[in-house]
């Protein structure tokens, strides 16, 4: 029986999509740890420590949520973590290339993980943290896009200046 579930990403930053999967995953699991991947080949807009910070003020009404880093192979940190489910979204066919690729990889490399995918509500299913970056930056409104409570601090960190 599995207690703790891994959702892991860059959340770069959180958005609703994110927080559905977390919450939906959460009436699931015991536990659920969102896992920020450093990527020292892309930078992101927000520092690991911001995205975090995000995705905890996010989730603050989840208790049996918590919000880790890692860096490398995901399967190396689920062994270290203890985990053995990796749940990922599926907003749209397009996604399921990749997921199906990502998953089968880990699958070789690491057998006793097993990754758990789950629908995107629909309400969801266009979202993305690039279309929630694209859209701030030129400072549309985005509040349909990430939780009430992030919403500041993001439109500010992703507007550009404009004079
Ligand atoms: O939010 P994202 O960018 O779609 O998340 C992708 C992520 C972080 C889940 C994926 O890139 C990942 O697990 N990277 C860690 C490196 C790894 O384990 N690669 C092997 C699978 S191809």
């Amino acid at each position: 029986m599995q207690r703790i579930c891994v959702y892991p990403g860059s959340f770069d930053p959180v958005t609703n999509g994110h927080v559905d999967i977390i919450s939906r995953a959460a009436m699931i699991f015991p536990e659920v740890v969102v896992a920020i991947l450093i990527n020292p080949a892309k930078a992101g807009k927000f520092t690991v420590e911001k995205r975090m910070e995000l995705i905890r003020r996010a989730c603050a009404h989840l208790p049996n949520v918590r919000v880790e880093h890692f860096d490398g192979l995901l399967v190396d940190y689920m062994h270290k973590t203890g985990a053995s489910v990796v749940v990922r979204g599926l907003r749209a066919v397009s996604d399921f290339e990749n997921e199906f690729q990502m998953a089968q990889v880990n699958h070789q490399m690491a057998p006793d993980v097993e990754t758990l995918f789950m629908m995107t509500s629909p309400e969801c299913a266009y979202l993305s943290s690039s279309v929630v970056r694209e859209i701030a930056r030129f400072g549309g409104d985005i509040s349909a896009f990430v939780p009430a409570c992030i919403l500041e601090d993001v439109q500010a960190a992703l507007k550009e200046k404009q004079d």
